[in-house]
């Protein structure tokens, strides 16, 4: 199975906020916000493997400042690791007030997405090839937080006796 470069499979997507994805206030949903989220990741996961993938964990989601009905929503998702069959995906959303250029970090996130098979069954994913330095500093993070993960995963099945 060919290696592939992270840029093979990064995507930038944006959305305006229209009032369904708000609050009255105006405020937008941290669930829109989640979903589109979802979305940017999962296509970054099925673009790098083409095989259907699945949300397997979302470790951390902050919310840095709020987004408005009005503002682009701008999703930037990329693979920071990838394992046997997962794959760690990292989004950051930008917003941008059309009126007066202004953009803000909005959130940030790390997901785990799992390729499967015609059966559902989890399927090998094509090797990263890193061409940047950002690129590096990004995998070696992930590999410490799917240390931890799998730690975490482990702990809970000895001491809870999770199945
Ligand atoms: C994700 C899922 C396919 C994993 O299945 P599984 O039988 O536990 O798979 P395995 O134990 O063989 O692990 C397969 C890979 O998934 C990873 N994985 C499993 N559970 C995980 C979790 N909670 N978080 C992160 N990675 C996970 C494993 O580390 C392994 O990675 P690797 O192959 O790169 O080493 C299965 O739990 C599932 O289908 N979950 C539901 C997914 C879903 O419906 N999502 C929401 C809608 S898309």
């Amino acid at each position: 199975m060919h290696e592939k470069t992270v840029s093979q499979s990064r995507v930038i997507v944006s959305q305006v906020m229209l009032p369904e994805d708000a609050n009255p206030a105006g405020n937008v949903h941290g669930g829109t916000i989640m979903k589109l989220i979802d979305n940017a990741a999962g296509v970054v996961a099925v673009r790098h493997s083409r095989s259907n993938c699945v949300t397997a964990s979302v470790d951390q989601i902050d919310f840095h400042n709020p987004a408005f009905i009005g503002d682009l929503l701008i999703i930037k998702a990329g693979l920071n690791l990838v394992g046997k069959t997962s794959m760690e995906i990292g989004a950051r959303v930008e917003s941008e007030n059309l009126l007066t250029g202004e953009t803000r970090h909005i959130a940030s996130a790390y997901l785990t997405f799992v390729a499967l098979d015609s059966n559902l069954k989890p399927v090998r994913v094509p090797g990263l090839i890193f061409e940047t330095d950002k690129e590096k500093e990004r995998n070696c993070a992930a590999e410490i937080r799917r240390k931890h993960r799998l730690e975490v995963k482990h702990t809970h099945k000895t001491l809870c006796n999770n199945t």
